[in-house]
């Protein structure tokens, strides 16, 4: 049994048609129901459409053997247990620093509203300036408005929700899309069937 992590939201939407011109298949009565592992039209290929920052979980540990999520989520759980293999060129965004104006970045200490903290850690840490960080899990774009942050780092890619809440654009952390990864120990003990469908789907990218 292949068991494939699909991350629910935005990327589900891009996914789903990739994976059935791959020739895997899930039928509308499956992904309506309340089922959280799902058939597909493959007999040996299951699927479960989870949180987005849960996929990097469940294919770490093996409890599934592919995983699809966005580079942001993979940068911020770190490469444990786990293989990129394929870049899908889906949900494609940038991880970018925010704030009303440049002068807004020159503080002694910075304050950042972002739910990736590692990812800001490690940004700003190269560069020497000091930081904190205000951990906030959705609409960081209102943090430098009420005062919470100076700036914030978070996913642009209109730049519409930018623009709506009066920031700017100001530094590209990363580009980023969302990729194909793999368990580790997976690979090894179910590498002819990993890599007949790695194939298959990067084919249709
Ligand atoms: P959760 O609901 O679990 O907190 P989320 O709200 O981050 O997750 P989505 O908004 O569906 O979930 O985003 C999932 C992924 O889609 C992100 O990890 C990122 O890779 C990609 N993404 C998010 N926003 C955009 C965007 N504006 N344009 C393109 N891709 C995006
Ligand atoms: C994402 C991201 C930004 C927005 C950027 O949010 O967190 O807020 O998209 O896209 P834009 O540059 O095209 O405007 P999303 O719509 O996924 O909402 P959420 O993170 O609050 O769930």
């Amino acid at each position: 049994m292949l068991t494939i992590a699909l991350s629910k939201g935005r990327i589900l939407d891009q996914t789903l048609p990739l994976l059935k011109c791959a020739g895997i298949d899930i039928a509308k009565k499956e992904l309506n129901s309340r089922k959280l592992i799902l058939n597909t039209n493959i007999d040996d290929v299951k699927v479960i459409i989870i949180r987005a920052t849960d996929v990097p979980v469940f294919v770490q540990h093996g409890a599934a053997d592919i995983g699809i999520a966005g580079k942001d989520v993979l940068l911020e759980h770190g490469a444990a247990g786990l293989f990129e293999l394929l870049d899908l060129k889906i949900s494609q965004c940038k991880l970018m620093v925010a704030a009303e104006s440049k002068d807004n970045l020159k503080q002694q200490t910075l304050k950042i509203a972002t739910k990736y903290v590692n990812c800001t850690k490690q940004y700003f840490e190269k560069r020497g300036q000091q930081i904190e960080i205000i951990k906030l899990y959705g609409s960081m774009e209102l943090a430098p408005k009420v005062g919470l942050a100076h700036c914030i780092v978070d996913l642009v890619d209109t730049g519409n929700t930018l623009k709506a809440n009066g920031l700017m654009p100001l530094e590209n952390i990363t580009d980023i899309s969302s990729r194909l990864v793999v368990n580790i120990a997976s690979f090894r003990t179910k590498n002819a069937q990993i890599k007949k469908w790695v194939s298959n789907i990067e084919s249709q990218i």
